[in-house]
């Protein structure tokens, strides 16, 4: 049934040996063999859509298949983790700066650029097992304009380093400009940080548990087994609840195999995953439980609930400029060779990345409150890639108030979970988008695009001719999902009764279980997820660690 990868002959399923999960410029023909093939339910409020939702199925998890931007967010994000686990001496952006730096290893781009000036190191680890860097090829037009554009636009500004927890500065209200992968001019300073290092991409498989880790004595990993559930152990006749058996089998054979641990049971199985095993194992709400007919074991309404996502609305221009195709063979016959070259990074991710804080004057923060988690806390993201002849942007809502759940469809185990993200079920949602989209234009109204970009496509909020019904509907079409989800097993203080876990990660009102990945985190961070997780994760490992000294 399992094949345990120690034994070395079945690599199903391992990120190794797999040139689409290391090469970084070949991220967009990641096979879906490798991917949960995820389908929301119908969401409502985007005209009624079912959204395709990515999540790696292979050692690694999602960081094996990402995209691989390295952004940590607001510092602010951070202590607001500190604010609802009660604990704010562990989870502060100042408190988890040791561990912030622990997951990283800075590393120069490849090809041999000097990386001086853009990037500060001030703010990166240099020793740990994810190495971050910046890409190998160097400026283009596009780059150039986005920088001639600060310069003629003082709405937006430029940053060293947008992973110094201020993302989105000090001001009351401007737009920053701050990643910039591409510029050589010394003015001309932020750029992209990445996670891929020496041409290769890193994850939570190649950094922590590369050869040195599978060769532990100590260490199995079994891959291609399907965790159903945990379970109540029954060795120590306590009457407290001590959850440390874990079930597992596979969808294709009955066999199925109990595993209790001595110490405790870590779940990370992502914020889809934990929940469904939760829910699965009858931890959970009563009604839902009995609705699909799962006994419950433990009481903990908020299974599944609080999720927090990103959506974005996609606006298009045309531009005077097409992409120019690269040589494939030859792009990796030079990777392979040394491991420079287009495939050495990935070109059509955002090459440059607006963060856009709205004015706290702005009416709709007025009228539903300001979901951002303090000052430095941006409310939209705006990455750009220069295709042509027409051109994306994506307006990210990366503070929405809309919530999402993770309930059960069956009783089964194998049946996937109804993941329902809530996208723009709260009026503030679709109409922080809408800003997001003049944010957008805003950028690209500008001398600095001329000659290059002649012509917005929308959907446009200003276009009179259009109904506010016409828009919206356009808007809705055009969501999507920038696949972040968090907060399925959110982490609260120890008094709360809302929440799944407290400030050490441990499930309430159960011993011998704990949560480590984005389903603790208890509001999405305004930044791409993966950072967050690391941190998070570096963190519990040392908690856990002293906790059985
Ligand atoms: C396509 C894509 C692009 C992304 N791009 C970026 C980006 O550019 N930058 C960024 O910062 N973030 C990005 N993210 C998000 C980021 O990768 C995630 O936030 C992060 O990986 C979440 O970590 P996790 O440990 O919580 O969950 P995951 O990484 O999803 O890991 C969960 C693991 O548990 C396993 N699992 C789940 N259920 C079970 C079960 N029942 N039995 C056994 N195993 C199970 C899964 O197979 C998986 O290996 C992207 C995600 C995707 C999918
Ligand atoms: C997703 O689909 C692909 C292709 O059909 C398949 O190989 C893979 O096993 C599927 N994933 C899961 C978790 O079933
Ligand atoms: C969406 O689906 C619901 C339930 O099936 C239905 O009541 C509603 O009219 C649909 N809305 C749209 C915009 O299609
Ligand atoms: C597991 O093995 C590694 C390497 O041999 C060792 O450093 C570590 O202390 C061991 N851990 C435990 C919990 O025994
Ligand atoms: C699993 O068990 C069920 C009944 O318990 C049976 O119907 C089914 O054929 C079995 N499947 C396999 C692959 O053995
Ligand atoms: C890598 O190889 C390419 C050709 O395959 C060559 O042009 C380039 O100079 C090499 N780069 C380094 C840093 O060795
Ligand atoms: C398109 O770009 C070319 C130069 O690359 C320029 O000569 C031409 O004027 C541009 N066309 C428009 C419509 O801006």
């Amino acid at each position: 049934m399992s094949y345990y990868l120690k034994q070395g002959q079945t690599w199903v399923l391992s990120n190794e040996r797999i040139l689409e999960l290391i090469v970084p410029g070949l991220h967009v023909q990641i096979p879906n063999t490798y991917d949960w093939n995820y389908t929301t339910v119908p969401q409502v409020m985007v005209n009624n859509r079912s959204i395709e939702y990515r999540r790696g199925f292979v050692l690694g998890g999602s960081s094996s298949v990402n995209t691989m931007v390295y952004t940590r967010g607001s510092r602010d994000d951070y202590d607001l983790w500190g604010r609802v686990s009660g604990d704010p001496k562990t989870w502060s952006w100042e408190a988890l700066q040791k561990w912030i730096l622990k997951s990283e290893k800075w590393t120069a781009p490849v090809g041999g650029r000097d990386p001086t000036g853009q990037y500060d190191p001030r703010y990166h680890g240099t020793d740990g097992p994810i190495r971050v860097s910046l890409t190998w090829s160097g400026p283009d037009d596009f780059d150039r304009r986005a920088s001639r554009n600060t310069e003629i636009q003082k709405e937006f500004i430029e940053k060293l380093d947008s992973n110094d927890g201020e993302p989105a500065g000090l001001c009351a209200y401007y737009t920053v400009f701050l990643l910039d992968e591409n510029l050589k001019e010394a003015s001309l300073k932020a750029w992209t940080q990445w996670t891929f290092g020496g041409g290769e991409r890193n994850s939570a498989a190649t950094g922590y548990l590369g050869s040195r880790a599978r060769g532990r004595p100590n260490l199995s990993i079994i891959l291609n087994v399907h965790v159903k559930k945990v379970l109540p152990s029954t060795q120590d006749g306590k009457r407290r609840l001590d959850i440390r058996t874990v079930e597992i089998g596979s969808k294709s054979s009955n066999v199925t195999l109990r595993v209790t641990a001595r110490k405790e049971v870590i779940l990370s199985a992502g914020a889809f995953g934990t929940p469904h095993i939760l829910l699965n194992s009858g931890i959970g709400e009563e009604s839902h439980l009995d609705s699909v007919g799962v006994k419950m074991v433990h009481r903990l309404p908020d299974v599944g609930r609080g999720m927090s996502d990103h959506v974005c609305a996609m606006v298009t221009y045309t531009l005077n400029a097409t992409t120019p195709s690269i040589d494939e063979e030859a792009a990796l016959r030079q990777w392979q060779a040394n491991r420079t070259g287009p495939l050495a990074e990935w070109r059509e991710a955002g090459r440059r990345i607006l963060w856009s804080k709205f004015p706290k004057s702005s009416p709709l923060l007025r009228q539903y409150g300001d979901p951002a988690s303090g000052p430095h806390a941006p409310h939209i993201e705006i990455p750009f890639n220069a295709a042509g002849p027409t051109m994306a942007a994506f307006a990210v809502l990366l503070t929405p108030h809309s919530r999402g759940t993770v309930k059960l469809a069956s009783s089964n185990p194998f049946d996937d979970p109804l993941i329902d993200p809530g996208y723009l079920s709260h009026p503030f949602d679709i109409q922080a988008l809408t800003e997001g989209i003049r944010i957008t234009k805003r950028w690209f109204d500008s001398p600095a695009w001329d000659g290059l970009i002649t012509g917005f496509l929308g959907p446009d909020p200003d276009n009179a001719t259009w109904s506010e019904t016409a828009f919206q509907n356009a808007l809705k079409e055009s969501v999507g999902t920038f696949l972040h989800p968090v907060g399925t097993a959110a982490m609260s203080a120890s008094s709360s009764a809302a929440g799944v876990v407290d400030h050490e990660l441990k499930v309430k009102g159960v011993h011998g279980l704990r949560v480590v990945d984005a389903s603790a985190i208890p509001y999405v961070p305004t930044a791409h997820t993966q950072a967050a997780v690391y941190v998070l994760a570096e963190r519990a490992a040392d908690i856990i660690k002293s906790s059985w000294k």
